[in-house]
């Protein structure tokens, strides 16, 4: 073998994140949005995952072009596109988990909240179907802004009779995988070994990573270099969207963070008695009624919401900071939910 195919031998098989195919139970995914910026790389990543045995591509339009090239990949799930409300049903039926990534990015200038006014009804709508079709699904929200479709999403399902908190999850993972990287290059860590929990929601000062907490400390860094990796931490998607001036926002490492999540969710589902992590979730840990924070996965989605442990001042300072833009940005979208009934 030459040196390209053995790379390549070595890619998959890290992209199949070294396990056999058909050892697992089987389980369907559907991705809801499957046809955009990241929905195309996440459901490549799906189709890799030993965890998936059927993989439904949905969105608007597009999908049967998706699904066709996704599905020539030679691993174990059976792919099958579908475009148009009329086969969302469909798409969802016997869903395990479900990963929405639909609704737009942001262009530079903008906030996630500016994404409310359309964001919000497709969310809506998209969670209805999956209330109506697969109700006990594991819901991934991936769409902005998350500290609103995640409330719009509970709300949605508790007026249709079918909200269970443990299956509601906000996707928060690449605020994670963003303080990993830039904890691991300040620090002169293997990136491989460390872990920094992320808590609070998914916007500007609500993310906030707790580097008190990071594995393996790294006491030579400053004050300075902390309140320097939080804000980046914190505007790492304002970084991207910028750098892609106009052409959208974060897809490649929202589709890494995104199979990252389903895949854990999918482990807990499965029975890893193992899986934790952080999410935005219904939560009394604070005095906000959602909040990301680190999660025990389980047969059930949510096994157990854990608590902050113990904070410095500097973080116990941006808890405090971020609380009325979090439960603004809670209220806003349960008011939406409940009247655009
Ligand atoms: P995109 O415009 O490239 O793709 C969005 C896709 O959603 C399109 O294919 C579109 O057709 C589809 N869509 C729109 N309405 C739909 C509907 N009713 N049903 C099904 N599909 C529908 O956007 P993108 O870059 O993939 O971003 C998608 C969303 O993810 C944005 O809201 C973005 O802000 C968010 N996002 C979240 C995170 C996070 O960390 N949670 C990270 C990056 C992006
Ligand atoms: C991100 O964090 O990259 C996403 O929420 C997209 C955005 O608008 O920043």
């Amino acid at each position: 073998m030459n040196a390209l195919a053995r790379a390549s031998k070595q890619a998959l098989q890290t992209a199949a994140r070294g396990f056999a195919s058909g050892a697992y139970p089987d389980r369907k995914v559907a991705v809801l949005g499957a046809a955009g910026g990241i929905g195309q790389p996440l459901s490549l990543l799906m189709k890799l995952s030993p965890y998936v045995s059927e993989l439904a591509l949905y969105d608007i339009a597009g999908t049967p072009g998706v699904a066709a090239d996704v599905s020539h990949i030679n691993s174990k799930a059976a792919v099958k596109g579908y475009a148009g409300e009329d086969q969302l049903g469909e798409a969802l039926k016997g869903a395990d988990v479900v990963i929405i990534p639909a609704g737009v990015p942001r262009k530079p200038g903008m906030t996630r909240d500016d994404l409310f006014k359309i964001n919000a009804g497709i969310v809506k709508a998209l969670v209805e179907a999956c209330g109506k079709h697969c109700p006990k699904a594991l819901l991934n929200i991936i769409s902005n802004p998350v500290n609103s479709t995640v409330p719009i999403a509970a709300e949605t399902l508790k007026r249709l009779g079918v909200y269970d908190e443990k299956r509601v999850l906000g996707v928060t993972t690449l605020d994670v995988v963003r303080a990993k990287t830039f904890y691991a290059e300040k620090a002169g860590l293997d990136v491989s070994k460390v872990d920094v929990p992320v808590v609070g929601g998914h916007a500007g000062v609500t993310i906030l990573p707790l580097f008190s907490q990071a594995v393996p400390g790294a006491n030579k860094l400053s004050d300075a270099d902390i309140d320097a990796l939080t804000k980046r931490t914190q505007d790492g998607g304002t970084e991207v969207v910028q750098a892609k001036a106009g052409k959208g926002s974060a897809t490649l490492s929202m589709a890494y963070a995104g199979a990252l999540f389903a895949d854990a969710c999918l482990r807990g589902l499965n029975g890893d008695p193992d899986v934790v992590e952080c999410t935005y979730v219904a939560s009394n840990i604070t005095e906000v009624p959602f909040f990301s924070s680190k999660v025990k996965l389980g047969k059930n989605g949510v096994e157990q919401v854990y608590g902050l442990g113990e904070l410095n001042d500097y973080e116990k300072a941006g808890l405090k900071a971020m609380m009325p833009e979090l439960r603004a940005s809670i209220e806003k979208g349960i008011s939406f939910a409940k009247e655009s009934q």
